[in-house]
């Protein structure tokens, strides 16, 4: 008995890891165990012998459980010694700064711009950005041979060789969402539509994308007048100040009378600022709906009437947020966007203005 207790120990106190310590225990103390074996000769035995084996061999048991035990125990703190050697971590080292994104200035015009017509009842409405020839020109009361057609640098899709549908068109101005929503829901109907257009044109002022925003508020007598309060609301509100706006004549196929909208200005050092001094800035197209435009979009004329107006809202976002050139929006440059961008939740302040 006292080898077994020395064989046991010895294999216990020399094992490497808990896999060796199982299978020691096994062999030892294990239902098929050495220990076990022997403890089933007990039978074999005469009363005195047995009184005097029983005992020692229950002792041998437990003695090698609880070596086994011990083992185990001093095996998982030497691990954990060794863990703490090679994991240790300094907790004294400064943290990896991580840089949280701004909101582009785009995106946070057209939700100041969103939050402020919708204050005065405006809904949003969205339209696809690949657009038929249908709502981007002739439902706008623009035929196939006007003028306006070439003057916009419209981009077409490509058809297949032998495929004879006219192509589609990137929507060269926000304006076929007054169609599609006329349909959708009919009058009386008041709803802005921000959002991406597209046109061949490249330089300091003009990006091959860029950013509207449309109005269209129709009802039994909604007239010019209300559309010059809803934007003088909209700029003193947007701006911050009280603004003056100018009406000037002008021209669109789809309204009829049409006017630009100047807002008042100031340069100053190559600066304008809006809301004071005596300059103007033009900054929408807008007019009464034309009628053919009414019944384009399943309105009777007869019936409804309203305005419609649409601004450039890059060009807001340069004006309100002094950035000067219109390209560097859209080249991604982080340097930029960190310089330009708007942290969540950021209040806007007015700084600069746009440099002529
Ligand atoms: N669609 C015009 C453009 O892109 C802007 C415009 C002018 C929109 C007059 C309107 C409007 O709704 O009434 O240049």
């Amino acid at each position: 008995m006292d080898d077994l207790k020395a064989k046991y120990l010895g294999q216990i106190s020399e094992a490497a890891d808990e896999d060796a310590l199982e299978a020691i225990r096994l062999a030892a103390v294990g239902k098929k165990g050495e220990v076990a074996l022997k403890m089933r000769e007990l039978g074999k035995m005469t009363p005195e012998e047995r009184q005097v084996a029983g005992p020692a061999l229950n002792a041998l048991k437990n003695e090698i459980n609880s070596a086994l035990a011990a083992k185990k125990v001093a095996l998982a703190d030497a691990a954990l010694d060794e863990r703490l050697k090679t994991e240790w971590l300094d907790v004294t080292l400064p943290g990896r700064a991580r840089r949280t994104g701004s909101i582009h200035p785009v995106s946070q015009v057209m939700e100041e711009v969103t939050a402020i017509f919708a204050d005065m009842g405006f809904a949003v409405a969205e339209g696809p950005q690949i657009e038929t020839d249908w709502y981007n020109f002739d439902a706008l009361n623009i035929p196939g041979h006007h003028p306006a057609r070439a003057e916009m640098d419209t981009f077409y899709t490509h058809r297949a060789e032998g495929d004879n549908r006219p192509p589609h068109v990137l929507r060269t101005h926000t304006s076929p969402v007054q169609i599609r929503s006329m349909e959708k829901t009919g009058a009386p109907i008041r709803i802005i539509c921000p959002g991406r257009v597209y046109r061949a044109d490249y330089d300091q002022t003009h990006t091959p994308m860029f950013h509207q925003v449309e109005g269209l508020a129709l009802g039994k007598d909604i007239s010019m007048a209300n559309l010059k309060w809803v934007l003088e609301e909209f700029f003193s509100a947007f701006f911050g100040t009280h603004v003056e706006t100018r009406f000037r004549a002008s021209h669109f196929p789809f309204t009829e009378p049409s006017a630009e909208v100047d807002i008042q200005c100031s340069w100053e050092g190559g600066t304008v600022k809006v809301g004071e001094g005596d300059d103007w800035l033009e900054v929408l197209g807008s007019g009464m709906v034309h009628p053919k435009v009414l019944e384009a979009g399943g309105i009777d004329p007869n019936e409804y009437q309203g305005f419609a107006f649409g601004i450039g809202i890059d060009r807001l976002a340069m004006l309100k947020y002094g950035i000067p050139d219109l390209r560097a929006f859209f080249d991604s440059d982080l340097r930029w966007l960190r310089h330009y961008g708007f942290a969540a939740l950021d209040q806007p302040t007015l700084h600069g203005g746009l440099s002529r």
